[in-house]
């Protein structure tokens, strides 16, 4: 596995460029630009307005400009990056993320760290061979009061756990019937799309709104059902499963969006099943709250939500009950001290992998209309016939490789 690069010491400056901007690269380019010892040297993006959104959110925290470029090959160009931070739409993810790593850098990708199951399987080949950290950004798994709440079950708290319940609830609204035009004069639509087929571009896609679309989305569960099923997965202890299924379809608006907006998916592992519920135009989630995870123990319940931890006994007595808040910082520095330390980070590709596997299990599930019966050591279909679903076409050139 990774080990603590060999020109890069505990003091040492790291220098990040990060890729796509408009909405979450901009607050991981503030982020980053907290850290110690950090510089955000570059922004990349395709729409020249997003560039000085990154621009902004570096010069807010260090007084200082980073360098905008259209293209982020050209930061992997540059010897004096050490890591790319990637936050483009998720047909990138993987694709960025292992150029990245050809070129020697370390790598943060968002998640979900893949677009199919076979990206992520090749993003972490492309790890161990080029011995580079990569870590997802499924901050949880670095937040003290998260770490806290899955140690409790680790340690036995509720027991045996068998059931984990994940929910998600919104209401977002809907994106209308866009109409194909040509792209606007500030984006560079063949770069958005990049490794994907072409696909004519249609004035209600960027930004935001591909997510609902299969071409570079995978929906709500590979959105926000990768951020809970990870902490379900990490909870339980388990890695591959048996079988999945699905439920649910597009059901709120008559728009654009193919994927499914009212979905519940299950996940059985050996003797043990995970739930994700998601309704992304229904807010009233359980617990108050729009996200959270549900344990099910032997010896009782822990809920997990992003401002608490509650244990209930097997009365459903309150036996435990610790609030804490949410932060972003400790999963950047988990990553940072990985790459000048050595070690796994937190989200290492190799676990983000198997929690963004879940979503694209499920996600297939739900095309297909199919009972998924999985092999437990790897994930893989169990019918051969299904294995088209485990990859996709790519334009000429940009075939991922290890
Ligand atoms: N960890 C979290 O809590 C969290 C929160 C929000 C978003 N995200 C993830 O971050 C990613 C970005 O989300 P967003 O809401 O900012 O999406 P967005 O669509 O608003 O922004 C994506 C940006 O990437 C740019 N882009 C596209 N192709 C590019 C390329 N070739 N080079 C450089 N830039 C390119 C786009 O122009 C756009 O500015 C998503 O994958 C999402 O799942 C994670």
């Amino acid at each position: 596995m990774a080990s603590a690069s060999e020109s890069v010491s505990a003091n040492d400056q790291l220098v990040a460029a990060v890729m796509g901007v408009n909405g979450r690269g901009s607050a991981l380019a503030k982020g980053f630009s907290q850290q110690k010892n950090v510089v955000v040297s570059h922004v990349c993006d395709v729409d020249s307005r997003a560039i000085a959104k990154g621009k902004a959110a570096v010069k807010q925290v260090t007084g200082k400009e980073a360098v905008g470029v259209a293209d982020f090959r050209n930061a992997l160009d540059d010897k004096s990056i050490d890591i790319l931070i990637v936050a483009a739409p998720n047909h990138w993810h993987a694709p960025a993320s292992m150029l990245a790593i050809q070129a020697g850098k370390h790598v943060y990708v968002e998640k979900p760290c893949s677009h199919t199951p076979r990206e992520g399987e090749l993003l972490l080949a492309n790890s161990i061979k080029h011995k580079k950290v990569c870590t997802m950004g499924s901050q949880r798994r670095s937040n003290p009061g998260h770490v806290k709440a899955i140690e409790k079950i680790h340690s036995g708290a509720i027991g045996n756990v068998m059931f984990a319940k994940c929910w998600y609830a919104n209401r977002r609204g809907a994106i209308g019937t866009g109409k194909e035009t040509t792209a606007p004069s500030w984006l560079d639509y063949k770069m958005w799309q990049g490794p994907c087929t072409d696909k004519p571009f249609k004035d209600n896609l960027v930004h935001y709104n591909w997510h609902w679309h299969w071409h570079w989305g995978n929906g709500e569960l590979g959105n926000n059902g990768v951020h809970a099923l990870d902490v379900a997965r990490w909870g339980m202890q388990v890695d591959y499963p048996t079988r999945v299924v699905s439920a649910g379809g597009r059901y709120r608006f008559d728009d654009d969006q193919e994927t499914a907006d009212t979905h519940v998916t299950s996940f059985e592992f050996e003797k043990k099943l995970m739930v994700w519920e998601g309704l992304s135009w229904s807010p009233k989630g359980n617990e108050q709250t729009g996200f959270g995870v549900a344990f099910h123990g032997d010896k009782g319940t822990l809920i997990l939500v992003d401002s608490k931890y509650s244990i209930y006994d097997m009365r459903n007595k309150l036996v435990e009950e610790e609030a804490f808040s949410m932060s972003d910082a400790p999963h950047f520095s988990d990553f940072l001290n990985c790459i000048r330390e050595g070690g796994k980070p937190n989200a290492d590709i190799s676990e983000a992998h198997k929690s963004t596997l879940l979503c694209h299990l499920g996600n297939i599930a739900h095309r297909t209309g199919q009972s998924l019966k999985t092999d437990p050591t790897n994930g893989h279909f169990k019918d051969d016939s299904l294995s088209t679903h485990w990859s996709k076409d790519y334009r000429k050139g940009w075939e991922p490789t290890v």
